[in-house]
């Protein structure tokens, strides 16, 4: 059943989003207000960086079935769905700004066809958002237009959006009445990933408490790391054993230095902000965001401890900077707080990333040296930080470190490397929840 769908705004969501609806089969007209965007969309060129979708955007293109624009009048033109993917980004009390739903609401109510669409929210919304869209469209139609609006949350991880859109472990639908969800449901058949059918607050509902969930899980684990560091117990041994327990799960129990990202961050405060406006005071939620401001400080407390004289003036190699490996993103990545932390502490920061470097330009302290590579990073540094688990820094012969630098001093927020590996170089390594590994301490120990 191929049908026209219109996807309004081409960020990361809606893009991935697009993409894959014209990829199962169905005509797809996607919409950005940024002609800069749309201009490069056509030519193939997409503005994030995810593995295969570039591919994808050349493909579908190519089948004519994927179009980028800039006009209403073509995107809306006899859409059956309109997938509303416009960015709510975070207030500054934390809450979801709806500015870009709204506008989005308004240019529907101008454009739909007089025979209606379903409007399917992609963009993670308040819960109660769905209605207020059906209401903003509705109030601002000036013809009697059937409109329906379905909530259909996003799950997609960054860096493998693609693979997760084949292998995703639900679809959820929520909406007010069983053709929008019989819809909606057969346009994302080709998929072949399991649909759950709710109501809409509950669909709203879903996506946050199931982010919140996950950053809950690796607060907790960070936690525990934390106590393991101080008494000699090793983190990813506590998480493998937990996570034999089929009732908690293997997944998302790496302890490092926090999560960040385009989700977590915002949907963990905005759900804060929702519970607090219906009197609640999501305790357990609030401590997860502590917990991760923390986390996020860790490498600068190790840093300060260990590298004699302080940081003044010292060289200090950080070692990727987007917020995940596979991905250019910097949003809310730990690399932020860390740089401008260090920058305070007088230390001359030297970052390498195999992509993030363009985005981060626009984040960190201007006084950050950008380096061509892991090796030009470490060049005489006092000490280094891994901040991205990039695959290029797990593959790192740890004699590099050895080589490179004036003092092997290795701090890595991501737990790299298993230390029996660690044992056999000579760095001073510094990990999370596990415990350290020091030269001084390794030549002292008997020749066995
Ligand atoms: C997340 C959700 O997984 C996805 O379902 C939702 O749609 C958007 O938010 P994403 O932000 O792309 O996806 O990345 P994810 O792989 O989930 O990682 C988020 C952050 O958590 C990263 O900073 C990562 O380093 C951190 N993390 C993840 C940990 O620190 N430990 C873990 O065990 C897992």
């Amino acid at each position: 059943m191929k049908k026209k769908i219109a996807v309004i705004g081409t960020g990361y969501v809606g893009l991935v989003t697009g993409v894959a609806l014209s990829d199962i089969g169905h005509q797809v007209y996607c919409l950005d207000v940024d002609p800069n965007k749309i201009d490069k969309l056509n030519q193939g060129i997409s503005p994030i960086y995810e593995p295969g979708l570039e591919d994808l955007i050349h493909k579908n293109m190519y089948a004519d079935r994927l179009h980028f624009t800039t006009e209403h009048s073509m995107a809306f033109k006899d859409a059956d769905a309109i997938y509303i993917a416009v960015g709510t980004p975070e207030r500054a009390d934390g809450s979801a700004n709806l500015d870009f739903v709204q506008q989005v609401a308004k240019d529907i109510a101008a454009n739909v066809s007089d025979r209606g669409a379903v409007v399917v929210t992609k963009s993670t919304v308040p819960v109660g958002t769905n209605k207020l869209v059906k209401h903003w469209i509705t109030d601002a139609l000036d013809r009697d237009v059937q409109i329906e609006v379905v909530s259909n949350p996003e799950f997609l991880r960054e860096g493998s959006a693609v693979y997760d859109t084949y292998h995703g472990d639900r679809i959820v639908i929520g909406a007010e009445t069983e053709a929008a969800a019989d819809l909606i449901e057969a346009i994302n058949k080709p998929f072949g990933v399991p649909v759950f059918r709710t109501d809409i607050e509950s669909a709203e509902m879903i996506k946050y408490a199931s982010n919140a969930f996950l950053a809950a899980k690796i607060s907790f684990i960070n936690e525990i790391g934390t106590i393991c560091g101080k008494l000699g117990a090793n983190i990813e041994d506590v998480a493998k054993g937990m996570g034999m327990d089929k009732r908690i799960g293997d997944k998302f129990l790496n302890a490092g230095i926090g999560y960040g990202g385009s989700c977590f961050p915002k949907d963990t405060k905005a759900l804060v902000q929702i519970a607090g406006d219906v009197n609640h005071t999501f305790d357990l939620l609030e401590s997860v965001i502590n917990v991760n401001n923390k986390q996020q400080q860790i490498p600068v407390d190790i840093a300060q401890m260990v590298v004699r004289g302080g940081l003044a003036g010292k060289k200090v190699a950080m070692l990727g900077l987007a917020f995940k490996p596979n991905t250019d993103d910097m949003r809310e990545s730990a690399s932020i707080v860390l740089a401008q932390k260090l920058t305070e502490l007088g230390a001359n920061i030297s970052a390498y990333d195999p992509i993030a470097i363009e985005n981060a330009k626009r984040l960190l302290p201007e006084t950050v040296h950008y380096a061509a590579n892991t090796e030009e990073a470490l060049q005489d540094a006092d000490v280094a930080i891994i901040v991205t688990e990039w695959d290029e820094f797990k593959d790192l012969p740890l004699t590099v470190f050895e080589k490179q630098m004036k003092q092997p001093i290795v701090i890595d927020g991501r737990n790299c490397y298993p230390l029996s590996y660690v044992e056999t170089a000579n760095i001073d390594y510094h990990s999370i929840g596990r415990p350290s590994v020091i030269r001084a301490k390794k030549s002292n120990q008997p020749a066995k």
